[in-house]
């Protein structure tokens, strides 16, 4: 880091761009490698010119990036796929802005390479180059995140070679919206900042107690019923109802859009359907997937509820099977979420099909665990081989560890770390978010007096950027560590303003974890770094929590 902190102090005296007469490179999340050069290249009218063979999306996102600069400066550019490029740039000629395929980079790499005369940039792959224009936006003045000319701003970048790829390739991010309903508009929001900082994965939890979110041609009532809730608990009073009914869904052509949408910003999104427990909206809407037959209400409480499908009755797996199947057909994400956390036991104890089912099974409690414990085993097995028959792979909460687990599925551990930790030990995939670090519905200070309202703990951005993945955990099974994952629960946070006054700036802070390699990390450059986030922020129209410093 000592690198960095001298290249810094090297630009400050070079550069002298800003108010103080010093340059600061904002970039978040901080490349693996960045060394300054001499000069600076002006972006204002020149040419965009990209290898003929970029595909579609690549074309897309530079014509985007062209179309970008020429509104900002007000400078008229050209952007063109000629062929003869290579040739042209092999003989030294080329001038401008110039993309360029690499076949020996990685997908999600790239480099930059800029002189006073041309930007090179290359990468192997659509999401490279996407990454290196998120860091080139980042290397002009905040105004290029705006939609007017700006005249009195500098139009240039500073010569500069960057090299750049991921440390994770899981880089997530979680919405909640079956506690509070986000819109289409407010998702795509979130899914513009994770792209800013270079996120991949937008975990989407689409079913909840409170509220079932995901349109099924299949189940019309999990809309028609259990979207929509009899009033929300006020505060954290759970006797109180405020009386106003609350709810709202995705139709399926709203998700398919939602989904080609973070693909144009290398943004996979993987769904969730919590499965067995957090299901109560569901069984508001078809009680006979309950143990007791109900009847059942959409949740107007936060909390663990102790109403679960039933792991006994046939229906509940053709219920599940049809569900994933809609779901699968929407969304094409390698992965799929089924939840499996906060299941209680209860009600599956007092039932007579879950009792014949166990003992149909031969399930035996023993010492570690319960018969009921196995059985939610036994769910899994069979909606992960459901999934594996369909070329998905599963992902679940960290309690699907507990008893057995089959091979190929990925954990995800919240529980702390040490349930990602013991699972990458036996050889699981795991994905990192645990709530001691990247749980964003948490406080952001200590001074809660001053925050909104929010779960208990306190989860400041220093904590966030202090994480590291491969604390206590032996170099065998690092690899297993796919990546790390913020979630953002929504009991509290019911509205868009709300949301995204806790996404950020913490996702700066996440970001980094997600990206830069270890041995980039360091605090106080991100404290530097992260003061020009604001500007960004109110430019693009976000919400956040101002700065402690
Ligand atoms: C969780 O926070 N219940 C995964
Ligand atoms: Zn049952």
């Amino acid at each position: 880091m000592k690198r960095i902190v001298a290249l810094f102090s090297t630009a400050l005296i070079c550069l002298g761009l800003s108010a103080k007469g010093e340059t600061v490179l904002n970039l978040i999340p901080y490349p693996q490698s960045v060394q300054l050069g001499k000069g600076s290249f002006k972006v204002a009218g020149v040419t965009f010119n990209g290898d003929p063979a970029l595909d579609s999306r690549s074309r897309e996102v530079i014509s985007q990036f062209a179309s970008r600069i020429e509104l900002v400066s007000g400078k008229t550019n050209s952007v063109a796929f000629p062929a003869g490029l290579d040739a042209v740039v092999a003989k030294g000629k080329a001038k401008g802005f110039l993309f360029m395929l690499d076949k020996s980079l990685g997908e999600e790499a790239y480099t930059i390479e800029i002189t006073p005369s041309k930007a090179m940039v290359k990468a192997s792959a659509f999401p490279g180059f996407f990454y290196a224009i998120q860091t080139l936006y980042q290397l002009l003045p905040v105004q290029i995140y705006g939609k007017h000319p700006v005249s009195e701003v500098s139009w240039r970048i500073p010569a500069i070679i960057i090299r750049d790829e991921p440390r994770f390739r899981h880089r997530g991010f979680m919405v909640d919206s079956g506690r509070h309903f986000f819109s289409v508009d407010e998702i795509k929001k979130v899914i513009d900042m994770m792209a800013i900082y270079k996120m991949n994965r937008l975990h989407w939890h689409l079913t909840e107690d409170q509220g079932w979110r995901f349109e099924s041609k299949k189940y019309p009532r999990l809309t028609e019923i259990g979207a929509f809730r009899n009033g929300t608990m006020i505060g954290k009073d759970n006797t109180t109802n405020d009386g106003i009914r609350y709810g709202g869904y995705y139709t399926q052509d709203e998700l398919r859009d939602v989904v080609a949408y973070a693909e144009k910003k290398n943004i996979t999104i993987i769904p969730e359907i919590d499965l067995p427990g957090h299901m109560q909206a569901a069984l508001a809407a078809y009680p006979n997937l309950g143990c007791t037959g109900g009847p059942y209400e959409v949740s107007t409480t936060w909390g663990i509820k102790k109403e679960v499908l039933c792991a006994g009755k046939e229906a509940t797996f053709t219920f599940l099977e049809d569900i994933l199947t809609e779901l699968t057909d929407i969304f094409p994400s390698e992965y799929i979420h089924i939840g499996g956390d906060e299941c209680p036991r209860q009600r599956w104890k007092e039932c007579p099909d879950c009792q014949q089912r166990i003992a149909e099974l031969g399930i035996k409690s023993d010492d570690k665990h319960s018969a009921e414990d196995y059985l939610q085993n036994y769910v899994t097995a069979r909606i992960q081989a459901f999934l594996n028959s369909k070329g998905r792979k599963i992902i679940g909460w960290d309690e699907i560890l507990e008893g057995k687990l089959a091979e190929g599925a990925t954990v995800m551990s919240w529980r702390g770390v040490k349930g990602g930790l013991k699972a990458a030990q036996m050889g699981y995939d795991v994905i990192m978010s645990p709530n001691t670090y990247m749980y964003f519905d948490y406080y952001q200070s200590a001074d809660k007096d001053k925050e909104p309202l929010a779960i208990g703990h306190c989860l400041p951005l220093e904590k966030v950027y202090s994480y590291e993945p491969y604390t206590d955990l032996p170099a065998e099974a690092c690899p297993h560590i796919l990546g790390v994952q913020a979630n953002l629960w929504t009991e509290f946070i019911g509205t868009n303003d709300y949301l995204e006054y806790m996404m950020l700036p913490r996702a700066a802070a996440l970001s980094e974890v997600q990206w830069s390699p270890a041995a980039a990390k360091d605090w106080e450059s991100f404290r530097v770094r992260i003061k020009a986030a604001p500007a960004v922020y109110a430019i693009l129209g976000y919400n956040f929590r101002p700065l402690d410093f």
